[in-house]
């Protein structure tokens, strides 16, 4: 057996890909690699390019429910990006926690940003917030306003904040959360709120990921704003399509790319099982599965789901916004505060958490972990929540082609 690369991690018996790398064979002194990688065949329109041996990437959606036992690290050779994911994977851990950028600190945004700037270092695991906004008055106020957040006496430390532009924050932060929009639809708007943002929000994106390319990113894209997991979807797709509609393999890898939405829908499915009395029973046993939209579903245990108290969460997780707009204002806390500051420090610390991460070809809300990339953790699913899970993910699947967004479809 032939290890090659002197970083965190090592290749297995692959010198093609080493040379690639332009990396050695081992150095015997140095310690053990935390992860050794060997080579695996699949298409890397629909699999995480890099996967950890407990998700198996050939199991499509049975990955949800089913466990790999055995396996190894694996990865994907032939898209060109896996170089600079390896090269990443093999650098240091950010030393003293992450350096987080927000791109957009509008109401959400700012709400994040605050719960994450309130949080000590120690319990977010994040060391520093990076700030960017398009309205110059806006990111001074936001400097400002975070820049008021302190601690009295103590040892424990809050995140430091600074302001710095998209390219900056790319070449310098480890996770970058997309949360700008060019409009959130008005109060009064009756309907679909979320994906009529797509093509706007796709067009803010796109800039971003130009930086991150020019920038060779290789941290982690988190998007916030909506439609969330579309807007994951069309980050992996636009960053890896040339002007031809060919797939080049070139841009983020999928599971480098995560939507934090599914906290504030599994908050407000939390909220139907705490006025039934039984919250607590359900934070260990159930889930929230799907989009940051009204296709979401929610049960109050996975294996053994009652009909009546799911169907309850399901509809408090699909209406809490129409309640809030309703009553003459934009939810904004519950997603800034449930989406991002508690999800992204349990996710950092590689806790299972809500948020939506690739899974055969589409971006997928479900129990996940961040292990290198984001995966769907698989869990035992029970008769009345398997069918529908995966029924609602062949539905987006089958959705994917009309939005443009399926990379299954690009020429590879
Ligand atoms: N994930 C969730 O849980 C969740 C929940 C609710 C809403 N949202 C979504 O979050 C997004 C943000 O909502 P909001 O209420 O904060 O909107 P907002 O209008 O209050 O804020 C948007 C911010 O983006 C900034 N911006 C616009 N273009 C930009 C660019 N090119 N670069 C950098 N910044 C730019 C604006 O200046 C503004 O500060 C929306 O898409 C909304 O639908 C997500």
């Amino acid at each position: 057996m032939k290890l090659f690369g002197d970083g965190r991690i090592a290749l297995r018996d692959d010198p093609r890909m080493a040379e690639r790398l332009d990396w050695g064979q081992r150095r015997r002194s140095l310690p053990d690699p935390e992860a050794i990688l060997v080579p695996r065949d699949g298409d890397p329109r629909c699999e995480p390019w890099v996967c950890p041996p407990w998700f198996d990437p050939s199991a499509g959606v049975e990955a949800l429910r089913r466990r790999q036992r055995g396996g190894a690290w694996t990865y994907l050779a032939t898209p060109s990006g896996v170089e600079r994911e390896l090269h990443a994977m093999a650098s240091p851990r950010p030393a003293g926690g992450w350096s987080v950028g927000v791109i957009g600190l509008g109401r959400v945004g700012g709400v994040a940003a605050t719960t994450l700037a309130s949080l000590p270092v120690r319990q977010s695991g994040v060391r520093e917030l990076v700030l960017f906004d398009v309205d110059a008055a806006n990111l001074e106020r936001w400097r400002l306003e975070l820049g008021s957040i302190g601690l009295w006496r103590g040892r424990g430390a809050l995140p430091s904040v600074r302001v710095a532009s998209p390219e900056t924050m790319f070449a310098e932060c480890d996770a970058v959360l997309f949360v700008a929009t060019q409009t959130v639809p008005p109060l009064g708007v009756q309907g679909e709120v979320r994906l009529v943002q797509l093509a706007p929000n796709r067009a803010i994106l796109r800039t971003c990921l130009d930086h991150a390319v020019v920038a060779g990113f290789g941290g982690l894209f988190l998007v916030v704003s909506d439609p969330v997991d579309w807007l994951a979807q069309a980050a992996f797709v636009d960053s890896n399509t040339d002007a031809r509609g060919g797939f080049t393999g070139a841009g983020l890898p999928p599971e480098r790319i995560a939507g934090l939405g599914l906290g504030v829908m599994w908050a407000r499915a939390l909220a139907a099982a705490r006025a039934a009395g039984c919250e607590t029973r359900v934070r260990a046993r159930g889930a929230a599965f799907g989009p940051h939209s009204v296709d979401v579903i929610a049960f109050d245990d996975l294996v053994d789901a009652d009909p009546e108290l799911s169907a309850a969460m399901t509809e408090s997780a699909r209406r809490c916004n129409y309640h809030v707009r309703s009553q003459g204002f934009l939810p904004y806390v519950g997603p800034g505060v449930s989406s991002v500051g508690l999800t992204l420090p349990r996710l950092l610390a590689g806790r299972e958490a809500p948020a939506a991460a690739f899974l055969d070809g589409i971006f997928f809300g479900a129990p996940t972990r961040l292990d290198w990339g984001a995966h769907p953790t698989p869990h035992r699913l029970g008769s009345a929540v398997w069918p529908a899970v995966a029924d609602l993910h062949a539905r987006l699947r089958r959705q994917a082609p009309d939005l443009g967004l399926a990379p299954g479809l690009l020429a590879f």
